[in-house]
């Protein structure tokens, strides 16, 4: 079966398209166009003689268009995912979340697609109004990235009520992994240490985080296409574990046997009421409508982040803070 994946470049979007290949799907992969042809991190991938790869802008309907035109399945990435640059560019989140969600929602509407898979996120709840968080929750949005979220979600959903566009919403809980952009906070941590700074900048220490290894997280997904159900749904996906950054902290200088001292950088503080303060995924969804089981505690997937991380400093910068 021939898919696309948007944001096939990217952190999850790269682990995903190596999935789906060795599972045997027809993988086309959308990239961002740019003046290197740079193919992201599937650059480097085993994966990349076995794809198709077509460049476009996810906020381009033509580019859109004419990369699904002969696909049976979307699974949709392509999005800026930054909070703090959000509060920057918010009308770019506008642009590259709603309106290419649109876009890929349309663009599946008119090739009558057998499956849409949205990627929405953990951070359209808001902090938890009650733990673990369920596809019930109640959406919040606490910064302009989570605001556009929830547009293209409910705008993904109406396509499904309106046209019958057989659309699955995946909502993952904060996932990590090798690829992961050093905005986020564990490659944050780790490069930092590799660095050889003595201290560490970090912003809020006391939020929580249910965190999941980037190869459960894809696993995730697969299991919510292949399922007969759950069209028109939200499904989560996360640990149904939460750790505070400050013990995260703690855990990745033990397991790094580093000892630094932690500096709070106010330039990385989200402003107090956009903060999220606590995220919990409840699970019971995906587990009890799907085979998926994790393989990754948080121990062994820190292990093997540290592991590639190590060995691919050169991806990083970890004294320039930059939005
Ligand atoms: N990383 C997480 O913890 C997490 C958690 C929940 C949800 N998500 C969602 O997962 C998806 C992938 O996120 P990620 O962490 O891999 O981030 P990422 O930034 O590595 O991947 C996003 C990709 O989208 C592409 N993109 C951005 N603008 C584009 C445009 N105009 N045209 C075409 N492509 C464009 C980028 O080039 C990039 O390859 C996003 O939808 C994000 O909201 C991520």
């Amino acid at each position: 079966m021939k898919v696309l994946i948007t944001g096939a470049a990217g952190f999850i979007g790269s682990h995903l398209t190596e999935l789906l290949v060795k599972e045997g799907y027809d993988v086309k992969a959308f990239v961002r166009y740019n003046s290197k042809n740079s193919w992201g991190w599937l650059e480097s991938s085993l994966v990349k003689n076995d794809v198709e790869i077509i460049s476009g802008d996810i906020r381009d309907f033509d580019s859109v268009s004419n990369a699904l035109k002969d696909c049976k399945a979307v699974f949709h990435l392509a999005a800026l995912i930054g909070i703090p640059y959000s509060y920057v560019s918010p009308k770019a989140y506008i642009e590259t979340n709603i309106t290419g969600t649109y876009n890929v929602l349309q663009a599946s509407k008119d090739f009558e697609l057998e499956q849409v898979l949205i990627t929405s996120t953990s951070e359209t709840y808001g902090s938890a109004q009650y733990v673990p968080i369920d596809e019930n929750h109640p959406m919040v949005g606490q910064s302009p990235y989570s605001a556009t979220k929830i547009a293209a979600d409910h705008l993904s959903i109406s396509f499904y009520r309106s046209f019958n566009l057989p659309v699955k919403i995946v909502r993952p809980f904060n996932t990590y992994g090798p690829r992961q952009s050093a905005r986020a906070i564990i490659p944050t941590i780790i490069s930092q240490i590799f660095s050889g700074k003595d201290s560490l900048s970090i912003g809020n220490l006391t939020p929580t985080r249910d965190l999941t290894f980037v190869k459960d997280t894809c696993n995730g997904f697969l299991e919510i296409f292949k399922s007969e159900k759950l069209f028109g749904e939200i499904t989560n996906i996360g640990m149904g574990q939460e750790i505070s950054i400050n013990d995260l902290v703690t855990k990745i200088l033990k397991l790094t046997e580093s000892k630094k001292s932690i500096e709070t950088d106010n330039n990385r503080i989200r402003p107090d009421n956009s903060e999220v303060e606590r995220l919990m995924c409840n699970n019971s969804k995906l587990i009890d409508s799907t085979s998926w089981k994790p393989a990754y505690d948080l121990d062994k997937g820190l292990i093997e982040t540290i592991d590639w991380l190590k060995q691919n400093m050169n991806n990083y910068k970890p004294d320039i803070y930059n939005v």
